[in-house]
């Protein structure tokens, strides 16, 4: 079986098209939000699916203490190695669709980098939201960054959707991703195919991932964190700002849940 480009974490910020800067305007703008929705102050934060935890980090270095939960070993050792320096950021290897925590409640929980709509089942969804609901205080905020998502052609057998070149840490990427054929009953959005020939000096290597992408919108999202019985959504807003109407969106949106 092909490897999963999480395997390699200095690889995958690059195949996934992140521009330089995008981390650090995230971080600000969850900075701004927490001011704007909650009279306490922010100090305590769950980053979910955290990976080398990159926005942990910088919440750290501003003196957050910072939990991160994911469920990949390698993810998880690269976040180790790059916040040895930092003593208030920890790990713990989790599955996001439930977990608990041996750590006091949080402030403030994070879903970062677009992928919450990998949670697929419904019973999922609901369990996560449950975990995260159980590990915030009453009144803690869950902010969840999600692509906008537009009507996708429904294809009929797997199909080549992009094809790109690309170079991490001085190393030649192959890119190219795929759309497989969904069923109309579907629940997805789309089913993201992503391959990577990574061309090391010693020999090319090929990662492989299929990531589900469920169709959410800020009315679903609204919708499951009622159902859940621990959030209610207190805000949706786009590209990072809180001024442009949803309408306008471009590129993502931020569901700002809060624990009741
Ligand atoms: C696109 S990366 C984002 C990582 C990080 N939030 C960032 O912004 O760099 C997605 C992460 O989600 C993790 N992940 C995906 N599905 C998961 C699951 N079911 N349970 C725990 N972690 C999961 C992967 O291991 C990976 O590290």
């Amino acid at each position: 079986m092909e490897p999963s480009i999480y395997e390699y974490p200095d690889v995958f910020r690059r195949a996934h098209l992140e521009s330089p800067g995008e981390i650090p305007a995230e971080v600000v703008f969850l900075q701004q939000v927490w001011k704007r929705h909650r009279k306490n102050p922010t100090r305590r934060v769950l980053d979910i699916a955290c990976g080398d935890s990159p926005h942990g980090r910088l919440l750290a270095g501003d003196g957050f203490e910072v939990v991160g939960i994911d469920r990949s070993p390698t993810m998880i050792a690269a976040g180790r190695r790059k916040a040895r320096a930092l003593a208030n950021l920890r790990f713990y290897r989790r599955p996001i669709e439930k977990f608990t925590l041996p750590e006091r409640a949080f402030d403030a929980a994070i879903f970062m980098s677009e992928t919450f709509p990998v949670i697929v089942e419904n019973t999922d969804l609901l369990s996560h939201l449950k975990s995260v609901g159980r590990a915030l205080r009453r009144g803690g905020l869950y902010c969840v960054d999600i692509d906008r998502q537009d009507p996708m052609p429904r294809v009929t057998r797997r199909t080549m959707w992009r094809e790109r070149t690309a170079s991490a840490a001085g190393v030649a990427l192959g890119i190219r991703e795929f759309h497989p054929p969904l069923a109309w009953h579907s629940p997805l959005h789309s089913i993201y195919e992503l391959e990577c020939t990574i061309n090391f000096p010693t020999g090319p290597v090929t990662t492989r991932d299929l990531i589900p992408v469920r169709y959410t919108t800020p009315s679903t999202l609204e919708l499951a964190a009622l159902a859940s019985g621990m959030f209610k959504m207190d805000a949706a807003y786009c590209d990072l700002s809180f001024v442009k109407p949803l309408d306008r969106c471009r590129y993502r949106w931020m569901g700002v849940l809060r624990r009741v």
